[in-house]
């Protein structure tokens, strides 16, 4: 290469570096806003946020297009999987080729603890919903979950025992894995799901809750808006939180999860956030109005195109500036 071509070549670089940075100084700076729908009771968010997952089924079964949904789990979504139940029925929507992804799964709670998030999703949505027991149902081979129990060799499936032997290069013989096992396997399955999302996804609406501390999934706050599926340790506040659903006793809650990443909820097309009750007032006013931080996870959904914030009245009590 002469001085001429070095010198083009210099420039071709620091161009290429240049607009990489102004691309994520631009990306990062992008703000939206939220649409903010408020309503009197969880029955009517409920009813809302059913009817407009139907109508994204209906319109993508017209243009001959398969619908991909982010299924979150909590109290909060508990009237929205009663009116989705009900309306498809009514409807009768073929869901068999709808795919669903849930946001999170705890480390270490076989999907047969009736606190896992698998068997909230059974126990909601999946009973009733799912194949045979509806014929237009979800069919099984079409529910994702992340997997967070990885105590025994046995809870590995024949592909992962195969990726373990690879990485630690040994026949195993005992059927506990070791600590190392375990972290090692449970990121290897959160890297499954985030490339099973790319593949099968986007993701055409995903729902959301929000924690108190403005987690999203269990994205606490600190995560990357970047991040992918990974697996993280909860925070004492909402190790705290979810306390009443294990007996009030903070000691049975886990310490870990496996949750898709900010990054890989902001991908989906469109998101619709819900909250409810006052306890939610404080962390639904600061998400909407703080600056956008990696503190406060849900502020994420600031840089996103398409987000709606379905509230009940108690959670939008600390907002001036939301109409119906
Ligand atoms: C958990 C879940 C979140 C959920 C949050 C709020 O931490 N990982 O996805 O949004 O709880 O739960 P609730 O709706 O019960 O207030």
């Amino acid at each position: 290469m002469n001085s001429r071509h070095n010198k083009s070549y210099f420039y071709l670089v620091l161009t290429t570096i240049l607009s990489f940075y102004a691309c994520n100084i631009f990306a990062s700076a992008a703000e939206t806003t939220p649409e903010i729908f408020i309503f009197d009771d969880r029955e009517s968010q409920g009813n809302a946020c059913a009817r407009v997952v139907i109508e994204k089924i209906k319109e993508n079964q017209i243009q001959g297009k398969r619908t991909v949904l982010g299924f979150a789990t909590g109290s909060t979504p508990i009237f929205f999987y009663n009116a989705f139940i009900r309306m498809v029925k009514e409807d009768s929507i073929d869901l068999s080729t709808t795919i669903t992804f849930n946001l999170d799964e705890y480390v270490g709670l076989p999907p047969n603890h009736s606190e896992s998030y698998a068997y909230f999703m059974e126990e909601h949505l999946f009973c009733e919903l799912a194949y045979p027991h509806y014929p237009l149902g979800f069919r099984r081979e079409h529910i994702f979950l992340p997997q967070g129990m990885a105590k025994r060799y046995a809870d590995l499936s024949t592909d992962e025992q195969q990726a373990l032997k690879i990485q630690f290069g040994c026949t195993h013989v005992e059927d506990s894995l070791t600590s190392e096992e375990e972290n090692w396997i449970l990121q290897f399955r959160a890297d499954q799901y985030e490339s099973l999302i790319d593949t099968l996804g986007p993701i055409d609406i995903q729902i959301l809750g929000i924690g108190t501390n403005g987690h999203i999934g269990f994205g606490e706050p600190g995560s990357s808006f970047t991040g992918t599926t990974m697996v993280v340790n909860l925070t004492e506040n909402t190790r705290r939180d979810n306390a009443r659903f294990f007996d009030n006793n903070i000691d049975f809650v886990p310490y870990q999860a496996i949750t898709m990443g900010i990054g890989t909820i902001l991908k989906a097309k469109s998101i619709i956030l819900m909250a409810n009750g006052a306890n939610k007032a404080a962390i639904i006013a600061q998400t909407l109005s703080s600056p956008i931080s990696e503190q406060l996870p849900a502020t994420a959904l600031r840089q996103h195109s398409s987000v709606s914030f379905f509230l009940d009245q108690y959670s939008a009590e600390n907002l001036s500036l939301c109409e119906q």
